[in-house]
């Protein structure tokens, strides 16, 4: 009934949850929701006073696609002050999230036949979209061992000749990990012997909680200037994720095909986010800073919460805000079987929302996240434990 190219393409699973949160909710039915990827903060006064002021003075016409020159400019700032690294105007293209960023990636880059090397645990979308330019997703895994770390050698190992590109993000969903320098480095000097691209999506880049070297955008442009592509989003870190703004930096010649993909989609990202997010890259960033502590002190009390039951295993994440435990020693043959099982009844019976590690390609696990208040991230963790100890009942 429909193109090739849905059939190949899974439905978000990660947006399944979301609407049937919804959908309990409202039934009446209380609900802690550690299920949903984005922040509680409301976005910053000043941003949103910058678009009301965008409306107020008419800043409501299409804009040049690629966004207008000040938000570009206002990017590129933002790369030059946290990497030091200097890009052109003309290399960057303001787009409908950090998700069309990638999407426009794939359209513009991934052909039939091709191989897409990205990493497992990892956030679907990035699967699903080299499946609908209709090329072969090649999953790297990572291992909760050595927190979920992405291993050069691994993923050299996976390169063929029909390699076309890595995809690789840094900070991680669901896991937080964080893609180390020297590991990068070995990847896109691969890829730069190959002739593959690399692909980097950063849209949790603000929200690192461990002072680890993270320059990636400036170990691409060392090691693979031609065919490097940096992805970025103001949704995480300034609380915006309904106003849809992002970005992809990458050769010009590239952002000129992202402009062929977005110009016939979505054209311009809408002209009253474009006045927020300049105000949200230039204004002041202490509203940043607050979140990210605010984070760090959430991650630290889910984790020592979770801890209160061994059977529960936990990595500690660098950055995003999730946790990625392993509850497989909860799951039983003649019980809840696997972890989506789990989180449907966690939802069910514990009034819990949390998302499958079956949403990342990781059974056994699941996605907590802890973008929530601490009394909420309390509550959770009390009808977690209560949820458990009925299972043990059983
Ligand atoms: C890893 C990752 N990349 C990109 C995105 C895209 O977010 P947005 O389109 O809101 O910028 C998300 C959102 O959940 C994400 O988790």
């Amino acid at each position: 009934m429909f193109s090739q190219r849905i059939a190949r393409a899974a439905a978000s699973g990660t947006q399944r949850i979301t609407a049937e949160v919804d959908r309990l909710r409202r039934q009446g039915v209380d609900i802690v929701d550690l299920g949903a990827g984005e922040p509680d903060f409301a976005t910053p006064p000043h941003v949103k006073a910058a678009a009301v002021a965008a409306i107020d003075e008419g800043f409501t016409r299409y804009t040049p696609n690629a966004g207008v020159r000040e938000l570009r400019e206002a990017i590129c700032r933002r790369y030059l002050d946290d990497y030091g690294v200097a890009f052109e105007v003309d290399q960057v293209i303001a787009t409908a999230g950090g998700k069309q960023a990638l999407f426009n990636a794939a359209m513009a880059l991934f052909d039939a036949g091709d191989e897409v090397i990205t990493h497992a645990p990892g956030w679907p979308s990035i699967v699903e979209q080299v499946k609908l330019a209709g090329a072969f997703p090649v999953a790297v895994r990572t291992h909760p061992e050595d927190g979920f770390r992405l291993h050069a050698d691994a993923v050299l190992e996976a390169f063929t000749p029909r390699t076309r590109a890595v995809v690789v993000n840094s900070p991680g969903n669901p896991t937080g990990a964080l893609v180390a320098e020297r590991d990068l480095a070995r990847i896109a000097g691969k890829a730069a012997e190959h002739g593959a691209w690399v692909v980097l999506d950063l849209c949790y880049e603000q929200l690192i909680y461990d002072d680890a070297p993270h320059n990636l955008p400036r170990v691409l442009l060392e090691h693979l200037p031609d065919r490097f592509v940096v992805s970025g989003s103001l949704s995480k870190d300034h609380a915006m994720t309904g106003w849809r703004c992002g970005w992809a930096i990458g050769p010009p010649a590239f952002i000129r095909a992202c402009n062929t993909v977005q110009g016939h989609a979505t054209s311009n990202v809408a002209s009253i986010t474009q006045r927020a997010a300049i105000e949200a890259l230039t204004g002041p960033q202490d509203c940043v800073a607050e979140m990210r502590e605010a984070y760090r002190e959430r991650r630290d009390l889910l984790l020592r919460l979770l801890g209160a039951e061994p059977r529960i295993r936990c990595v500690q994440p660098g950055g995003a805000f999730y946790l990625f435990p392993d509850v497989s020693e909860l799951l039983s043959p003649d019980g809840l079987r696997t972890s989506a099982d789990f989180a449907q009844a966690l939802l069910r019976d514990g009034r819990v929302a949390v998302t499958p590690g079956e949403a990342f390609d990781a059974p056994g696990f699941v996605r907590l996240s802890y973008a929530a208040s601490r009394e909420q991230l309390e509550e959770a963790a009390r009808r977690l434990h209560a949820f458990i100890a009925a299972l043990d009942r059983a």
